[in-house]
């Protein structure tokens, strides 16, 4: 709650507050699955990172946020697959901002990484319930002829 009491307006106010739910929705789950990223340092990091005469260079190359990148993709895979063993699964960073207590329960191995996302996996209790919209294809994909 204390976010929400920050937002300068009462529509981020709001949306705050009813999000919040959404955070701890993983509590009951039988299973829950930490997903730790570690720094990815590319080669243009390397590179680039002790020279501050090239920072337009080093900004420009380093720019795609690679650690994020490379959870990005597990997690997906590890979505799709239990999605096709009849598992449900969400992809959740909401719970992340309670790291430093996720950290006091799990222990924490800095060498292994920063707790980036939570995907609590169970069986759902009712696949029934409606798929929010859609965007239509168009909206969100640009093909180029
Ligand atoms: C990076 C990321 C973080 C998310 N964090 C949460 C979260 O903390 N709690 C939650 O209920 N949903 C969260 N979601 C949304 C769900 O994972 C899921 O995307 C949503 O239920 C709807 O599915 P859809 O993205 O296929 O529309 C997050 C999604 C993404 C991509």
């Amino acid at each position: 709650m204390e976010i929400a009491n920050l937002a300068d307006n009462e529509k981020d106010q709001a949306n705050m507050s009813k999000f919040l739910k959404y955070y701890t929705v993983f509590k009951n789950a039988p299973v829950l699955v930490l997903v730790y990223a570690k720094p990815y340092k590319t080669v243009e990091y390397k590179i680039l990172k002790d020279k501050p005469e090239c920072k337009e260079l080093y900004n420009m190359a380093t720019s795609s946020q690679a650690e994020i990148q490379t959870i990005g993709a597990a997690v997906e895979n590890l979505l799709l697959a239990a999605a096709n063993m009849g598992y449900g699964a969400c992809y959740m960073t909401g719970p992340v901002h309670s790291r430093d207590k996720i950290y006091e329960v799990m222990g924490h191995d800095e060498t292994k990484g920063e707790l980036m996302a939570l995907i609590p996996v169970g069986v759902p209790e009712d696949s029934s319930a409606p798929q929010p919209p859609r965007l239509p294809l168009e909206d969100v994909v640009t093909f180029i002829d």
